[in-house]
């Protein structure tokens, strides 16, 4: 039986079995095939062997596979995709890879196929059981391929999964998200069997590639290899990343490399991985005779340090390199200054997100989760969206989110959704609306905000049926600001009260998404009259402000009465606090925002420029190469955090960054004007430093500012592909496309 088959490779949909091939269309017959027998830990390889009957135009291969796979034609990988298909919502949308393999056919050809448990066929997330978690790791490892070969005569060739493949058990004895691989070197496969046909499996769940592809995007060599006071051999690379280890070993047949991963060594300076919790995070190897080079092909770590457990000989630096492996993103936005510790609080920043931008915005990359917490995107995505070109990345998100949106309109924690519970939190629910919305800002594309609309218009409606009480955010479990400072002890939530922030966000999306009607031209009137009444209850249910983060909502989301009133109220408590930042996840990343916006540029400088506990700069001080969970993920004694929360690589703090593009060096993006297409440049100097730039590759071109305090005054240097309003100081100047110097 053909089963109807989606194909959106052209943004449509439809129910035959058809797609496209080198802008040809056609239909697709392939079958979900299956090892014929249970491989148990081992990772199956198939295999379709063929000859050429006659001279070739072209070849191409369409893939995908439950779980990860890594593809070869005679011998050579089909692509630099690494991970792929990638990671969806799998059951309702998996992605199928297209590849030209036109080069590397010859006249008699192997398509092997290794594939690991990847995604999902591993026990995800670590810290639940559940019955379909259970069932998730114990399905087996099936393939769906199609080989299009294209003569010069004209005639075409499918050769699609089914019985004909064969199967055997491949060199990687293991692998899996957090546990990691186990490779035997010396293994050859010699027993092949017939694969089984497995109709059971859907195929209307199939699309054609949608996000960015995984890549191989960088290399570091070890700085050092060295021993620690406890006697464990340790590899530095200097840097956390994402990705894997490639080593290079003369060795003995049959001799077993271990290798464990670590974000950091312990005060002793010893190697440390308790933070990883549950995750293995482990490379076993076992070598063949003779020189040898290896790195995993189907998992991925987070790490700055290797124990080598196990390794052959003296090791030496030159025989690691770290593998970055990251969604295939280009570099849009720049940060640089005069103080070198702002500087590597950037590079951090965009490690933060090199490393956490693999396929879906993740929490963090080295522990069990590595999930797409919806929070930790919502707080990041302007962010993420000056630093790399994240369009595509987010809308294949967005799409798994409208996916997995509950019949209620309630949106899980995490997405791709594979958390049990079906609860929604505010400001984590909330990523619904305000991620689309800035990326549409961004990158100036209503198609975003058309696809998603449906799903924000659900979420605002979720929390209307699910308040206790009309117009506020009432009842429901939130994670509130979490990871504040000002949580009561034993808690990750910080005071601020959980039912101000939920309001607070209710009101924020119906905000948005009453912009995003108008933008798309729908009636938004509903939604205008539900806006008036939250703000309305909003501000007779709170009269007062708490904390930080509680006036920080309050001026930001505009549900104040009094937003000048209530921005220095919030001055005076920072100063009350001993000018510290008291903040987490939720208040974070507009507090310097509302600071510079409504005159207290200076102290929101004092806030960016502390370099004491706490601040962006102390993990700076303590050695980060990435942004941390925690402001003191070590603290000022050199103790760790507890270890069951303290990632060393969560980019939510790297909010700050969209301060210092858009406050600092002041290029800000105009509503009216989405995608830089015309933009605000207001700059706000500060003398404690001597000068800094910023510079955004925006889809109209380059936006840049800098600024220099001479003794002279501050110089300013703008340029701008698009027209401007330059505002230095009190005095605005209407800019066509082009470079400025001005004085003040
Ligand atoms: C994650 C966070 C996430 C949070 C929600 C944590 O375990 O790492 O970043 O947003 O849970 O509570």
């Amino acid at each position: 039986m053909k089963v109807p088959f989606k194909l959106l490779i052209d943004g449509s949909t439809t129910s035959t079995a058809w797609g496209y091939a080198g802008g040809i269309k056609m239909e697709f017959k392939a079958n979900w095939v299956r090892p014929a027998k249970d491989l148990g830990d081992v990772c199956p390889v198939f295999k379709k062997e063929w000859k050429l009957k006659k001279p070739l135009k072209e070849a191409a291969l369409f893939l995908t596979a439950r779980g990860v796979y890594e593809a070869r034609i005679n011998g050579k990988r089909v692509s630099g995709y690494v991970l792929a298909p990638g990671w969806t919502s799998y059951e309702k949308r998996l992605q199928v890879q297209r590849y030209d393999i036109t080069e590397l056919i010859r006249e008699e050809n192997i398509l092997t196929v290794t594939v690991g448990r990847g995604w999902m066929r591993s026990p995800m997330p670590g810290f639940v059981e559940s019955e379909e978690k259970k069932n998730k790791v114990e399905q087996p490892c099936g393939l769906w391929g199609e080989l299009h070969l294209t003569y010069e005569d004209g005639n075409q060739e499918v050769l699609a999964s089914d019985e004909t493949w064969e199967y055997g058990e491949s060199a990687v004895r293991f692998s899996e998200i957090y546990d990691g691989e186990r490779y035997d070197a010396a293994f050859r496969t010699t027993d092949w069997e017939h694969v089984v046909k497995e109709d059971g499996w859907p195929t209307d769940n199939l699309l054609m590639q949608e996000g960015e592809e995984i890549r191989e995007i960088e290399r570091i060599g070890a700085k050092s290899v060295f021993e620690t006071p406890a006697g464990e051999r340790v590899v530095d690379f200097g840097q956390e990343i994402t990705g894997y280890v490639e080593f290079c070993v003369d060795a003995k047949a049959g001799e077993l490399i271990r290798i464990f991963h670590g974000e950091m060594l312990d005060k002793e300076g010893n190697f440390y991985r308790d933070n990883y919790r549950d995750a293995k995070a482990e490379i076993q190897y076992i070598c063949k005779e003779g020189k040898q080079t290896y790195h995993p092909v189907l998992t991925f770590f987070g790490f700055r340090y290797l124990k080598l457990e196990e390794f052959p000989g003296e090791p030496k630096p030159e025989q690691f390199t770290a593998v970055v492996v990251c969604s295939n993103l280009k570099k849009t936005g720049r940060l640089n200054c005069s103080d070198p510790d702002l500087n590597q609080l950037f590079s951090n920043i965009f490690w933060g997100q090199k490393g956490n931008f693999l396929d879906i915005p993740t929490d963090c990359p080295q522990r069990d989760e590595r999930l797409g917490w919806t929070g930790d995107a919502q707080v990041f995505v302007k962010t993420a969206s000056y630093n790399y070109d994240v369009e595509k990345f987010f809308t294949k998100w967005f799409h798994d989110m409208a996916a997995d949106q509950r019949k209620d309109g309630g949106v899980g924690h995490v997405i791709p959704d594979c958390l049990p519970g079906g609860e929604s939190s505010a400001a984590w629910g909330d990523a619904a609306v305000i991620c689309p919305w800035q990326i549409y800002l961004t990158y100036g594309n209503k198609q975003i905000l058309e696809d998603q609309f449906d799903c924000m218009k659900k979420w605002v409606d979720y929390i209307t049926g699910a308040t206790t009480v009309p117009y506020l955010w009432a009842g429901g479990v939130h994670f509130g600001d979490w990871l504040g400072l000002d949580a009561p002890s034993g808690s990750y939530k910080g005071s601020s009260r959980e039912e101000f922030i939920a309001t607070a966000f209710y009101a924020r999306s119906t905000q948005l998404l009453i912009k995003a009607a108008n933008v798309l031209g729908k009636d938004g009137a509903e939604y205008e009259r539900l806006y008036g009444n939250i703000v309305k209850a909003f501000r007779e249910t709170y009269p007062e402000y708490l904390t930080q983060t509680e006036h920080i909502l309050a001026v930001h989301f505009g549900l104040a009465k009094d937003l000048q009133k209530t921005a220095d109220d919030l001055a005076e408590m920072i100063k009350r606090d001993g000018g510290q930042i008291k903040t987490g996840f939720v208040g974070t990343p507009y507090i310097l925002h509302v600071l510079s916006e409504y005159g207290h540029s200076d102290l929101a400088y004092t806030l960016f420029l502390r370099k004491e506990y706490p601040s962006w700069l102390f993990s700076v001080k303590q050695g980060a190469t990435t942004i941390w969970e925690h402001w003191d993920g070590i603290m000022e004694n050199g103790d760790f955090w507890s270890k069951d929360m303290n990632s060393f690589n969560h980019y939510a703090y790297g909010s700050v960054a969209d301060w210092v593009y858009e406050k600092a060096a002041g290029i800000r993006p105009l509503e009216e004007y989405p995608g830089f297409s015309r933009v605000l440049i207001k700059p706000m100097a500060d003398r404690r430093l001597k000068w800094l730039e910023a510079s955004i590759d925006t889809r109209s071109g380059r936006i840049a500012s800098k600024w220099i305090c001479t003794s002279d005054g501050i110089r300013y240097e703008i340029e701008t592909a698009v027209p401007a309003v330059i505002q230095i100081e009190d005095k605005k100047i209407e800019v066509a496309p082009g470079t400025y110097t001005f004085w003040s």
